[in-house]
């Protein structure tokens, strides 16, 4: 070997050394294979067939005493679970899931606090409604390859770009392969339904799914540098003709099981992968 490539290779190798001594567990993370993966689902009738399918069991100590949120803990193969949802709504007395980004960020960031960097990755789980102008059907799960926001509209340079928000998801394309799912881009805003400004915005976003929480657990899992993917079962059709409340409605049973097939799926490939290796 060249004395100048050996050298190269020496100052390399201290140089990777270094960062794995000196970074926390989350930035070295594709030096070990993912062991502890947190499952953010908003809505209970989403999460408890997977959650039931898994025997997980609920933690009451893990989130506040004072939030709504609910954690249920357990093993899959060589992985630690964490699935988190957002629980009930005890502020506005509706008593409904708490969707939407407000809820989904804060229940995000304080498991991942908890887990205090131990967590290898994070999915957010779902239901979302589909573009079939960009290759969305009903059942169809879509792994996201990033997200953004509808519905932050700041006409002021610096701010355009804070409010629309892009992040990018950890790398699905191996993991859509295997698994013979569709990939794409969410938007996320908080309305279910899709009113003629955000639908410019959706476009601009190039949206295969629309959602109202991945965006805001993506950029928890940022604060944490926690690595980031969507897995999201299509409800409604939100270029169709039909109601979206309706179409939704009717679906969600459907795709609650469907999440708790393709989840365990989605699991068995990332445990005890590295990173780079997905
Ligand atoms: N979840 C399921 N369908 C949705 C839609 N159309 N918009 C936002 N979130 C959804």
């Amino acid at each position: 070997m060249r004395r100048s490539v050996l050298l190269n290779t020496i100052v390399f190798n201290i140089a990777a050394i270094t960062t794995a001594m000196t970074s926390t567990p989350n930035e070295i993370s594709n030096l070990s294979p993912i062991s502890n993966v947190v499952i953010a689902i908003a809505m209970e009738a989403e999460a408890s067939p997977f959650i039931n399918h898994l025997s997980l069991e609920k933690d009451a100590t893990f989130f506040p005493a004072n939030s709504p949120f609910q954690a249920f803990r357990g093993k899959y193969e060589t992985c630690e679970v964490t699935v988190i949802t957002n629980g009930k709504d005890d502020v506005y007395g509706t008593g409904v899931d708490n969707v939407g980004t407000v809820p989904a960020a804060l229940a995000t960031y304080l498991a991942l606090a908890k887990l205090d960097g131990q967590a290898d990755l994070l999915i957010n789980a779902g239901t979302c409604g589909g573009f079939k102008s960009n290759g969305a059907g009903i059942g169809d799960v879509f792994l996201t390859t990033g997200i953004a926001n509808h519905d932050r509209r700041i006409p002021i340079p610096g701010f355009d770009s804070y409010g629309i928000g892009k992040i990018e998801s950890t790398d699905v394309r191996q993991l859509a392969d295997d698994l013979d799912m569709k990939t794409g881009v969410c938007t996320t805003g908080n309305s279910l339904d899709m009113h003629d400004v955000d639908e410019l915005n959706m476009k601009k976003n190039d949206a295969s799914v629309k959602d109202m929480e991945a965006a805001a657990i993506a950029w928890s899992c940022q604060l944490h540098k926690t690595p980031f993917l969507g897995v999201k079962v299509v409800t409604d059709i939100v270029d169709g003709d039909k109601p979206t409340q309706e179409e939704f409605m009717s679906n969600l049973h459907a795709a609650s099981q469907s999440l708790q097939v393709s989840l365990p799926k989605v699991l068995a490939h990332v445990c005890g992968r590295k990173h780079d290796e997905l």
